[in-house]
């Protein structure tokens, strides 16, 4: 079970952005502008990915990749490249662009004041790959009361001070959950879910599932959606996905596939 410090208390709504390793440095000046009006409507949370990156490292340091259910199977060395990866290239990169458009982004990963605790799924099998279920959300609230925008690469450590790889679209949802997200966005390389070569604009958690399993939503797509399930089933209105390389944010709407729900409508 997930258990917070203290309930969140913010002044405006909670937004979590998950941005795609696939899509992390090919942000497009769109997007970026799209994010900086968000920053004035919402608090803002980005936790990011990194695979395409995590993969191709991996392969030169001929260390085999596999994948288990959309999780990726963590040795040490896996989780030391994860780490050189994730908490080093990719959120220096994201950090700094943000920054430079006008965001005072700050740089995090799970070990950051205890910020993600985690404990192992299944360690015989998936090796270091943890699930979240602390998060220190009085830490973040601090950062976003104070005007920053926590940027955060999803390691974590369990109880124990073992660390541990989390899949960024989980510990995006676990993030999102935690803080009481009003919403929470997936940034990917997509402009939305695709059925029939076109982009979904609404769909349902019923719809979801018959689409998992005739085979329409698949791959990286999967543990985005199941995350999406999660945060839904535990409450949140609206979760989204859109694409990085475009504007999302349009007149205080966004642009994408809104999944909600089975029967419930959503309010924007
Ligand atoms: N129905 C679908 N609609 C859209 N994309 C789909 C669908 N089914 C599978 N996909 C795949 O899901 C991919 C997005 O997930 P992927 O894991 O590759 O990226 P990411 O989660 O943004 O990045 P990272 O895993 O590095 O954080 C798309 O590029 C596409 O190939
Ligand atoms: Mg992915």
């Amino acid at each position: 079970m997930i258990m917070s410090k203290s309930m969140p208390a913010t002044e405006r709504d909670v937004l979590v952005i998950k941005l795609g390793g696939s899509i992390v440095y090919r942000l497009s000046e769109e997007f970026l502008s799209s994010l900086v009006s968000m920053k004035e409507k919402y608090e803002v949370i980005v936790v990011h990915g990194g695979g395409p990156e995590m993969t191709n490292t991996l392969k030169r340091l001929d260390i085999e990749t596999v994948f288990i259910d959309g999780q990726r199977k963590t040795t040490m060395p896996v989780l030391e490249v994860a780490e050189m990866i994730l908490k080093g290239k990719v959120n220096s990169y994201l950090t700094n662009q943000l920054n430079h458009h006008g965001v005072k982004a700050v740089g995090l990963c799970g070990y950051d004041a205890g910020l993600l605790k985690a404990s192992l799924i299944d360690e015989k099998n998936l090796g270091l790959v943890g699930e979240i279920n602390e998060v220190n959300t009085p830490f973040l609230i601090g950062l976003i009361s104070s005007g920053y925008l926590p940027v955060i690469a999803p390691l974590s450590c369990t109880a124990e001070g073992d660390r541990v790889n989390v899949n960024a679209d989980l510990a995006a949802a676990a993030i999102a959950r935690e803080m009481k997200a009003e919403k929470l966005l997936y940034v990917t390389d997509v402009p939305g879910i695709l059925h029939e070569g076109k982009v979904v604009q609404e769909t349902d958690t019923e719809q979801i599932g018959d689409w998992i399993d005739s085979g329409v939503i698949s791959g990286g797509m999967i543990p985005k959606v199941k995350s999406a399930l999660s945060v839904l089933a535990a409450g949140m209105k609206e979760v989204m996905i859109v694409g990085g390389q475009q504007e999302i944010f349009q007149d205080g709407k966004f642009i994408g596939t809104k999944m909600t729900n089975k029967g419930e409508v959503a309010t924007t």
